[in-house]
């Protein structure tokens, strides 16, 4: 059974360590490991950081996936894409993850080195949590959400599909009576600092952010 990084870029190649050590905990080879890249011109067999690259129709059902995309729309269409062809998505947590309790977390989430999730947080499907990020407690975060590297998003915010969070945004705590919300498909933009709610599709920057 392979393991697939879906995505050989920057980030695809920073998962190969924490997925090498996935491996290796499970007393599986390293070189089950292997990318998937489907662009033109790649996936023959090349190879980059040391790693094999396969096109995704090289894979056999039962294979596992990690995705290695940071939009989240792409994502969702990558995971519906693998699963029809029998994959299996594989949730990949970093060897220094920390887990507090009551947290519940969807298929195919990808937590690097120095991620947290403290306490009682609910998050969906797919989500990717870069270097150093946090979501505190009683957080509630949907599908195909990506936090970039160092976002620190304190208790009860609700972060809804597809929303992307830039590096080091800071998101201001709500309260289990009025949680902050960010919409679906918002973006947060690198640096800023989100202390009221963020509609659906709004691309905010700043401190305190804002619309652009
Ligand atoms: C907010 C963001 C989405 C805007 O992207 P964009 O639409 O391509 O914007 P541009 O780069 O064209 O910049 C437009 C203007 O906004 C400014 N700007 C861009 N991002 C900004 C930010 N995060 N904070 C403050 N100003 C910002 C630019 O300097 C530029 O200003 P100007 O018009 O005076 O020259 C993007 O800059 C961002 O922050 N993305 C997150 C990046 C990240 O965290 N990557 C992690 C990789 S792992």
């Amino acid at each position: 059974m392979l393991l697939a990084i879906y995505g050989s870029g920057g980030f695809g190649r920073e998962l190969v360590a924490p997925a090498q050590h996935a491996l290796q905990r499970a007393g599986r080879d390293a070189s089950d490991l292997v990318f998937i890249d489907d662009r033109e011109g790649a996936g023959g067999g090349e190879i980059v950081g040391g790693i094999s690259v396969r096109k995704l129709t090289d894979l056999q059902p039962g294979d596992q996936f990690i995705l290695a995309v940071g939009d989240g729309k792409v994502r969702q269409m990558l995971a519906e894409k693998c699963k029809a062809a029998g994959l299996v998505p594989f949730s990949l947590f970093a060897p220094d993850y920390f887990e507090g309790v009551g947290v519940d977390i969807g298929e195919g989430a990808v937590f690097c080195p120095r991620a947290m999730v403290t306490t009682s947080a609910r998050i969906g499907r797919q989500f990717q949590c870069n270097i150093y990020s946090y979501v505190a407690h009683d957080c509630v975060i949907g599908d195909y959400v990506t936090f970039a590297p160092n976002v620190s998003c304190n208790g009860n915010v609700h972060i809804e599909d597809h929303a992307y969070i830039g590096t080091g945004a800071v998101i201001k705590q709500g309260t289990s009576d009025k949680p902050l919300v960010i919409g679906a498909g918002a973006v947060v933009g690198m640096g800023a600092v989100v202390t009221k709610d963020v509609e659906p599709g709004a691309v905010v920057i700043g401190n305190p952010a804002k619309p652009r």
